[in-house]
């Protein structure tokens, strides 16, 4: 069984309600619910945690030392930010996978670089909520590998 920790950054608790024309209509709620389904099929489980916090994420990601075998991230605008977070991710050297509801390299030019990218196995972006399905696949399979 594997344990993947799942984070949500800032302003993803607002889907649904926020720029739908982007973001569709899907809500956090079940965005996660979905996840759950998916991960029992996977023979893995998900912690989620949603926060607007850089810091509150980052002491999320130490803590997931000891307890996860990867991560799935969706860091919203950190992801454009924040060298902190990717620090945090180089420290623990847990695999992580990297998604986006929107495709980031369809939007404006400063969603085009991810500090978190160069750290992760990999980006999925574009997909709506098929991309944090997609990411939770990718990263158990990679898990699964010997
Ligand atoms: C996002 C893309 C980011 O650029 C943006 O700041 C978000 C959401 C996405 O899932 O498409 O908050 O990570």
């Amino acid at each position: 069984m594997y344990s993947i920790l799942v984070l949500h950054g800032p302003n993803l608790n607002l889907l649904g309600k926020r720029e739908p024309g982007i973001y569709g209509s899907v809500t956090l709620e079940q965005i996660n619910q979905k996840l759950d389904q998916e991960a029992r099929s996977l023979q893995a489980t998900v912690s989620v945690l949603q926060s607007n916090s850089e810091g509150v994420l980052i002491d999320e990601i130490h803590g997931a030392l000891e307890r996860h075998h990867g991560i799935l991230i969706n860091a919203g605008a950190y992801t454009h930010t924040s060298v902190a977070l990717r620090d945090a991710i180089a420290a623990v050297n847990l695999p992580t996978v990297e998604v986006h509801l929107s495709n980031i390299y369809r939007r404006e030019s400063f969603r085009h670089h991810s500090y978190i990218a160069s750290v992760a196995i990999g980006q999925i972006s574009g997909f709506g909520v098929d991309s944090y399905r997609l990411g939770l696949q990718a990263l158990v399979n990679y898990l699964k590998q010997p």
